[in-house]
């Protein structure tokens, strides 16, 4: 625990607050989408181990406590809460060891929030994943993922849902785990109804780009020798530079960290030169759902903060999650 906060004074006097645990917090997605979503809540505590997620979440979500890591915590310290949220981190999945043809979640840290489960139960379950997750390659591990849940009384609906198709141009492909403690009637959707896409990739961008996010002319001709791209467009696009290719749906690629260096926005030619950059704080923000201002950035760095808009919720598409579950 990095914060000793007395919770006890985040108790809603009425009790009809629904109490969560946000687990591999981030920038904190669940409590931004449940703020979204209008659901009245509070967090009776989260859990996260990057000093620069614990900042910026404490910046926007101020006076909760952290528990830290996650595989230190001792389940029996948490007070009671209904629902329990977490973007399990997802490499591991890829050192998982098949053992007796049966997927092995001990060790991974998937095994740290059921370990929190079988203490707690709480009545609600929200998990996230790459989509990679649902895929023949780890089917076993998803199998085993959603029989530890059942074993312990969970109805456990899974769904493979897209940014883009809730009106955020990014194409954005994620598992979503959602566990009920009871049953769930049978007319029951997590699916929340889809979106038709009115702003496009070119709306989302900056009016006013910072002169210091462009690529030089020199720069831009070894990115056309490297990915044999001629960067002319007639509108603001994203290059996907994994694929070699500049999109012409007007929707962004899944953001990436920064250190891989692979999506770019490339506008017209101005005065015959090209014009390339990277994209901005703000518009990696705008893709992951959220309005200007919405979220206090509290003066990190480019690389922190891109970083953790590749790896947090969207939150458009998180607030229309529990508006779904919650209004069923
Ligand atoms: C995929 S991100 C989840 C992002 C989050 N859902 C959001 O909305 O920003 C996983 C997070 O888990 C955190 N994490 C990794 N290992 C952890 C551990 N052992 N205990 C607690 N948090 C951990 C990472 O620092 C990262 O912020």
């Amino acid at each position: 625990m990095n914060k000793m906060i007395n919770n006890h004074k985040n108790k809603s006097a009425d009790g009809t607050k629904l109490k969560v645990f946000e687990a591999f917090a981030g920038y904190g997605g669940a409590s931004f989408g449940l703020k979204r979503a209008k659901i009245p809540f509070e967090v009776i505590g989260y859990s996260e181990n990057d000093k620069f997620a614990i900042e910026l979440y404490d910046n926007n979500h101020p006076g909760i406590l952290n528990y830290g890591d996650i595989t230190k915590i001792n389940p029996n310290d948490i007070p009671d809460f209904d629902l329990i949220t977490g973007g399990f981190p997802c490499q591991p999945f890829s050192q998982v060891g098949l053992g007796k043809g049966e997927a092995d979640i001990r060790g991974t840290l998937f095994h740290d929030l059921i370990r929190i489960c079988e203490v707690k139960r709480p009545k609600h379950i929200l998990f996230e994943n790459v989509k990679g997750l649902s895929t023949a390659r780890h089917g076993k591990t998803l199998e085993t993922i959603v029989k530890s849940l059942q074993k312990l009384g969970y109805d456990v609906i899974c769904e493979l849902l897209n940014t883009k198709d809730y009106g955020i141009p990014q194409n954005r492909q994620r598992l979503w785990i959602y566990g009920y403690h009871g049953t769930l009637p049978l007319t029951f959707h997590l699916a929340p109804p889809k979106k038709k896409m009115e702003l496009y990739f070119k709306d989302f961008l900056d009016k006013k780009p910072d002169e210091a996010l462009f690529k030089n002319q020199v720069e831009i001709e070894r990115l056309k020798e490297l990915y044999g791209l001629d960067f002319i467009v007639k509108e603001p696009s994203c290059a996907d530079l994994y694929n070699k290719n500049i999109r012409s749906d007007g929707i962004s690629i899944t953001l990436l960290e920064p250190h891989h260096n692979k999506m770019r926005v490339v506008h017209p030619p101005k005065n015959n030169e090209l014009r390339v950059r990277k994209y901005s704080i703000t518009e990696h923000f705008r893709l992951m759902g959220f309005k200007d201002g919405e979220i206090n950035f509290g003066g990190q760095s480019y690389q922190q903060l891109c970083k953790r808009a590749a790896n947090g919720w969207d939150i458009n598409l998180v607030s229309l999650i529990f508006k779904q579950i919650f209004q069923q």
